[in-house]
């Protein structure tokens, strides 16, 4: 049954919980509202939880569950504002069965991951930071022809795993390299997309077996939670590199620090984890592999463009103007 969303019942200042520091100055931008915000740093989810209990909106990070017993501690809460465009951590169908908008940040960094994301095909394709290592500790002796050997990406074949707007985006990146692109996803892109981006659509299991490169872009679901597993890992190349900017849950990390360590695959380029900022411990010490801490989004310009979008949600909830990035639009579908 549909629930009416919650409306901001005015007459009060409104109370919005932030649970980190964010690029620009949220207090400034809400002068009707009562900001509560760390002054540096990222709030725990106790604190948040606790703050959460008279708030009537909440920025959070994709660290923070945003589940139906939060949800429950926060009677006045309208709207939950997720600073990142993943919303994984949120259970969006308890929020609309509260009437709890939910909106995301879509968009605004999508140039940011896709250019991550060749970051680290590339840094693992050439071995970047082995290379670093052996300079700076003094371990490099002068060129060697037979030293640090990569692979070349013209001519070879991409395989891109989600087909929205960031694994588009690495697409466009890849031609430019000459790449050859694949893409696996549930629907179909407009073909027009594929003629521009030269992109052919293949079921996963095909696009696993003939990809030197396996670039992920989907969304974390129930469908794609553990979806490189080891019998995925087992279909694809042995020099294949597997690239993943996405969310760390999509690959079982045990299945791939063994194939890594086995030998069975050609490296991996990793900016997230199952369970931030743990990275389990085999991938450590596994060989071919890049490793960052989730910085897809890093940008000055994508991280002020997301603080900024949920401002923006906030504000619009408060002032009755719907949000443009609703992740929950049945609670409030656009004007026709
Ligand atoms: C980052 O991972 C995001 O989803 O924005």
């Amino acid at each position: 049954m549909s629930v009416p969303r919650r409306r901001f019942p005015g007459a009060r200042r409104a109370r919005v919980v932030v649970g980190s520091a964010l690029p620009i100055d949220v207090a400034e931008r809400l002068p009707a509202c009562d900001v509560v915000a760390p002054a540096s740093g990222v709030m725990a989810q106790h604190a948040l939880d606790a703050a959460v209990a008279d708030a009537d909106a909440v920025i959070c990070l994709l660290q923070h569950r945003i589940d139906d017993a939060f949800l429950a501690r926060a009677p006045h809460l309208g709207v939950v504002a997720n600073n990142a465009v993943g919303h994984d951590n949120v259970d969006v169908p308890a929020a609309s069965a509260r009437g709890v908008l939910v909106a995301n940040t879509p968009e605004v960094l999508t140039d940011a991951t896709a250019d991550l994301a060749f970051a680290l095909l590339l840094a693992t394709a050439r071995r970047l930071g082995e290379g670093e290592a052996l300079l700076r500790q003094g371990r490099w002796h002068g060129f060697d022809p037979a030293e640090l050997l990569g692979a070349e990406l013209s001519g070879r074949r991409l395989g891109l795993v989600g087909f929205g707007r960031i694994g588009r985006a690495v697409a466009a990146r890849a031609r430019g390299f000459g790449l050859r692109i694949l893409y696996a996803a549930p629907h179909p892109a407009p073909a027009a997309v594929e003629a521009e981006l030269g992109a052919t659509r293949v079921e996963l299991p095909a696009l696993l077996a003939s990809s030197d490169f396996v670039s992920l872009h989907c969304a974390l679901t129930p469908a794609t939670r553990g979806l490189i597993d080891a019998a995925a890992l087992a279909r694809m190349r042995p020099h294949a590199i597997l690239i993943n900017t996405a969310r760390g849950a999509v690959v079982d990390e045990a299945a791939l620090a063994a194939a890594l360590h086995a030998g069975q695959l050609g490296g991996a380029g990793l900016d997230v984890f199952v369970d931030e900022p743990r990275v389990t411990p085999a991938l450590l010490t596994a060989p071919r592999t890049t490793l960052l801490p989730h910085i897809g989004s890093a940008t000055v310009a994508a991280r002020t463009r997301m603080a900024e979008l949920c401002v923006a949600a906030v504000a619009g909830w408060l002032e009755d103007r719907r949000p443009t990035n609703l992740v929950n639009p049945e609670l409030w579908p656009p004007a026709t």
